[in-house]
């Protein structure tokens, strides 16, 4: 089977992180979130993929290259600005041909994969699949109304009065009826394509449209907070292995994953923790649930339940927990102790205390 992964979008819930880059890049446990769903798609027998891109696709083709990497033979494909799930699966009409696909959005993170619902989308083959999970607050999602048999009633996205707490995840298993009804439905108020309305367009004309519940931990990592939430649920996972070097003044408990020509001095890491290549801590304390870049400086600072990318530089920053820290980004005590010194992008978030 196909696959369309979805890698454009605005990202205006990861600014401002996205005004210099895309979300689909960050970093889970130090690999970004899109590596997971390539992975993922891989593992369930996909070989031809399409990814959609948008004004980033350039980076993100530097990352992933042609796919060789992970099994797969991707073709990129260009959407010129973020109009909506149902139209970047229209950009995708010529790849897709009339073939069966699986649809994955290039921020999610399912674990354990989509192989079992793949097999079933090849065994039953239906006009849409959805995969769909109960959660707390399905207002907040597109939740469908599904009958005790899997049949799909309705979807609608982001429901004032939610019919249901089975909310659409970001997988999906088209066949190609999907195109006459992306073709058929206008954009939605917030001038999108949504590709709720186009599953509703499919049940509304007679197909046959189900559902599969999953209970296994998803993350749509559009925010910080979902992302540091994704880190930590990844991190549980983790194998430790010190391919760098930690000296005798150093302590370092639980399983810690130190990249290659890392360093760590004078300092105690607490597992579950990542640490990327040619990163150097001294006199600092790391973890838990934290994940640091390559070539990352922290010196006399305490770092918990955090991310960092790459060249970050924390120098005796006191305590950081749950946050989110850039590319090359400095945080560093200020020289005159009464005043903050701050040069921050737009959109940026600091949270200082009195
Ligand atoms: P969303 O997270 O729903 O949208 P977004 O990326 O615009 O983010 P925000 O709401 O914070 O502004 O998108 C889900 C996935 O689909 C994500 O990987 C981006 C991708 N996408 C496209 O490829 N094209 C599109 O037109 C849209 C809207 C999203």
């Amino acid at each position: 089977m196909k696959a369309l992964v979805l890698a454009g979008g605005t990202g205006s819930r990861l600014r401002p992180f996205t005004h210099t880059g895309t979300k689909q890049l960050l970093p889970i446990a130090n690999k970004p979130v899109l590596f997971y769903a390539l992975e993922s798609l891989a593992a369930a027998g996909v070989r031809e993929l399409g990814l959609v891109v948008g004004p980033y696709g350039d980076d993100i083709r530097r990352a992933a290259g042609d796919g060789r990497s992970f099994g797969l033979d991707i073709t990129y494909l260009r959407q010129d600005r973020p109009r909506g799930l149902a139209h970047a699966v229209a950009v995708a009409r010529g790849f897709l041909a009339d073939d069966d696909f699986l649809l994955h959005l290039g921020d999610n993170f399912l674990d354990g994969g989509v192989a079992a619902f793949a097999a079933r989308a090849v065994a039953a083959p239906a006009a849409a699949r959805l995969l769909v999970t109960a959660v707390p607050d399905p207002a907040a999602f597109g939740v469908a109304e599904v009958d005790p048999d899997g049949r799909v009633r309705r979807v609608e996205e982001k429901p004032d009065r939610p019919r249901s707490d089975l909310a659409l995840i970001g997988v999906y298993a088209f066949g190609p009826a999907v195109h006459e009804a992306v073709a058929a439905i206008r954009p939605s108020p917030r001038g999108e394509l949504e590709l709720t309305h186009a599953v509703q367009w499919l049940v509304d004309h007679g197909h046959d449209v189900r559902a599969d519940t999953t209970t296994s931990v998803w993350h749509d990592t559009g925010s910080v907070d979902d992302m540091l939430e994704a880190n930590r649920h990844v991190l549980d996972g983790l194998t430790g292995r010190l391919d760098g070097k930690v000296d005798h003044d150093s302590a370092v408990v639980g399983r810690v994953l130190l990249g290659e020509g890392a360093v760590v001095r004078g300092s105690r890491v607490t597992g579950p923790v990542v640490i990327g290549p040619g990163t150097v801590i001294s006199d600092a304390v790391i973890g838990p649930y934290t994940a640091i870049g390559a070539n990352c400086r922290i010196h006399d600072s305490s770092i918990e339940g955090s991310v960092l990318l790459d060249g970050a530089d924390v120098d005796r920053a006191g305590r950081i927990e749950r946050s989110f820290i850039g590319r090359d980004a400095v945080v560093a005590a200020p020289r005159h102790p009464y005043a903050h010194r701050l040069v921050l992008g737009d959109h940026s978030k600091v949270h200082l205390h009195p």
